[in-house]
């Protein structure tokens, strides 16, 4: 079976079962500041799982474009990935537990779908602890379909518990399915979820069932003080990895060995001149070219496209290209590294995601712009390299220290094996150690600061988050009155502090245009506007003038959020999943602290709402 046989299956499935396919959303999550990528399926439902109504129903299914990036620089073995396509279906308040399992266990071993033989397949349910009780409802529907106590194993909540990762949200204990890969147990305690390599997952059913409440600081954490009261609307979240499931069905011992990956390693392979499959550590950077050049080509190809740049998202993406340069350098490749292996993404994806095909020339574009930007930085920190040159040579023990090297890295991007390279070239030895602990400090350090957060996440709805998500609103309907039509979102993020918008607009703003968008928000919370929601078809909201995000996909029944209604004249109306305030009035008072540049022909406004009530006067 190949990746779009299994698509089709689970997406078939699924609707035979009532569910309705719903798009995969944008790899870059609008209005959430938790994370900087989609994570996992659920991620664009977080509002839905919280209890939103979702416009296409209470049963869904989709495939979901995901990025992981965990650490970068630890990626190359044979499983790890940093994008990948992640299937699943949802309960929002319809089934549970039994209807859940039972539909999984249907489409693992039925030969009409998967039909892998049930002795095959094992599972994890949660144990149990303080908080929540073990989850015998789930062990008792795998028994009654037949899988015996043996091939169910209980395991705790850092292995059967997902979310929140947040301030609080619905969460709940999740089972896991293995497929037996045939290997002799490990030991005694071997079992489903053992990672020796004997059991391999496939899908993850989670079960929301308890609404975590924080703490009295307001500050909760996954495993932190808190409540768990048990929710009236039980959610069904689940995830099966295409990649993984393929590798996994085709008995092979690595996904870079499937059809997924086949034609992008023949890329690398034209490229290079190496043939995949001769030297361990060569493989290895053939297999970093690949995963990251495919993360970069969704990066680049997805409606909320950023550019490399030194912050969030746009600091991974460059991440991802020049570490995968620095690989085919080592392979040997002397000329451009990414565009040539791209294009094999773009051509393997494409049917798909047609996005990416659209997107093709800023794709090349943009990776080509960042490969000569990564030259110029090596030669910046040759240079600079060379200048340090006379003072370490003095150094009688011939020691260049970790801390200069990593001042390279950090303030060059200068790569800590190119400092060793030309070192050695003068008989000098760099200070590895001293060099690993400042890097570690720092990944900690970007790490905490990215916000990317383990397991998925339930994004923050609190209240100062749905205030801000209705600003977008008026802002962007402002901003369009103010510059002109012209003007789209072409992101937005939001924290419980402030705002940002990106949207398209070619010059700076000039103050006076600032104080007139400023002055209609406030004019619009000072009017103290209902705001309603209506579902509708895609072609009735886009004909009764609602704005929809350029480039997003949307499914056919869409949500409408008005601002304003017959009596108060209506001031805006987008396609939106929500939540939104209930009337304007409650925001306080809007101020832009900030515009500038945010990309070519993008700017960037950041504003904040401060506490108060806007006077009639105003
Ligand atoms: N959200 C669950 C996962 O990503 C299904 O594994």
């Amino acid at each position: 079976m190949n990746a779009e046989e299994l698509r089709t299956k689970y997406i078939e499935f699924f609707t035979s079962k009532n569910h309705v396919r719903i798009e995969g959303k944008s790899l870059l999550p609008d209005n959430d500041p938790t994370v900087l990528f989609t994570t996992a399926g659920m991620h664009p439902l977080v509002p839905y799982l919280l209890g939103e109504e979702h416009p296409a129903g209470k049963r869904l299914v989709d495939c979901q474009k995901c990025i992981r990036t965990g650490d970068i620089e630890s990626v190359g073995d044979s499983s790890h990935l940093t994008f990948f396509e992640m299937l699943g279906n949802w309960s929002l308040g319809d089934y549970f537990k039994e209807e859940a399992i039972t539909m999984s266990y249907e489409f693992l071993t039925s030969p009409r779908w998967l039909g892998i033989p049930p002795e095959k397949i094992g599972v994890t349910v949660f144990e149990g602890d303080d908080t929540a009780p073990r989850d015998e409802e789930s062990a008792a529907v795998w028994k009654r379909l037949g899988i015996p106590e043996s091939r169910i194993a209980y395991r705790a909540r850092e292995d059967n518990w997902w979310g929140p990762a947040g301030a609080g949200g619905p969460c709940g204990p999740d089972s896991e399915m293995f497929i037996d890969m045939g290997k002799e147990p490990c030991g005694p305690s071997c079992g489903p979820g053992c990672p020796c390599g004997k059991w391999l997952e496939i899908w993850n059913d989670v079960f929301m069932q308890y609404n975590k409440t924080a703490d009295a600081s307001g500050a909760s954490q996954a495993d932190g003080p808190g409540s768990y009261e048990p929710l009236t609307r039980t959610c069904v979240d689940t995830g099966m990895g295409v990649e993984r499931t393929i590798t996994i069905l085709n008995g092979k011992k690595s996904v870079y060995e499937t059809e997924i990956f086949a034609s992008i390693i023949r890329a690398v392979e034209r490229a290079s001149a190496y043939s995949y499959g001769t030297d361990a550590e060569s493989d290895r950077s053939v297999r970093i070219i690949c995963d990251h050049v495919r993360a970069a080509v969704f990066i680049l190809g997805d409606p909320r496209a950023v550019s490399p740049s030194n912050v969030g998202a746009g600091y991974v993406l460059r991440r991802l290209i020049r570490r995968a340069v620095r690989h085919g350098r080592k392979l040997g490749i002397e000329g451009k590294v990414s565009s040539p292996v791209a294009a094999a993404v773009v051509d393997k994806f494409g049917g798909p995601y047609p996005e990416l095909p659209e997107k093709r020339s800023q794709i090349m574009e943009e990776l080509d712009r960042e490969e000569e930007k990564f030259l110029e930085t090596l030669q910046k920190g040759e240079h600079e390299f060379e200048k340090l040159l006379p003072n370490l040579l003095r150094d009688p023990k011939k020691i260049m220290s970790g801390r200069l090297a990593f001042k390279l890295y950090d303030t060059y991007g200068f790569p800590i094996e190119l400092t060793a390279e030309l070192a050695a070239e003068r008989g000098l030895t760099v200070n590895r150690e001293e060099f690993d602990g400042a890097f570690k400090k720092h990944q900690e350090l970007s790490r905490a600061g990215s916000g990317q957060i383990f397991k998925g996440g339930l994004g923050d709805q609190g209240e100062m988050a749905v205030k801000y998500h209705t600003a977008t609103h008026l802002l962007h309907q402002a901003l369009r009155m103010v510059l002109g039509n012209h003007v789209a979102q072409r992101g937005s993020n939001i924290t419980a502090e402030r705002m940002r918008f990106d949207f398209s607009h070619d010059r700076p703003m000039t103050t006076e245009e600032l104080e007139r968008v400023q002055g209609i928000v406030n004019e619009q919370i000072r009017r103290d506007l209902p705001v309603s929601m209506e579902v509708m078809s895609l072609d009735a909201a886009k004909a009764g003038g609602a704005i929809a995000l350029f480039g997003e996909k949307y499914e056919s029944q869409v949500k409408v959020y008005t601002i304003g209604n017959a009596a108060t004249g209506i001031f805006s109306r987008e396609v939106c999943g929500g939540p939104h305030v209930e009337h304007t009035g409650t925001m306080g008072i809007f101020r832009i602290q900030k515009e500038q540049s945010s990309a070519a022909g993008i700017r960037r406004i950041r504003a904040v709402l401060e506490q108060g009530l806007l006077s009639r006067g105003f």
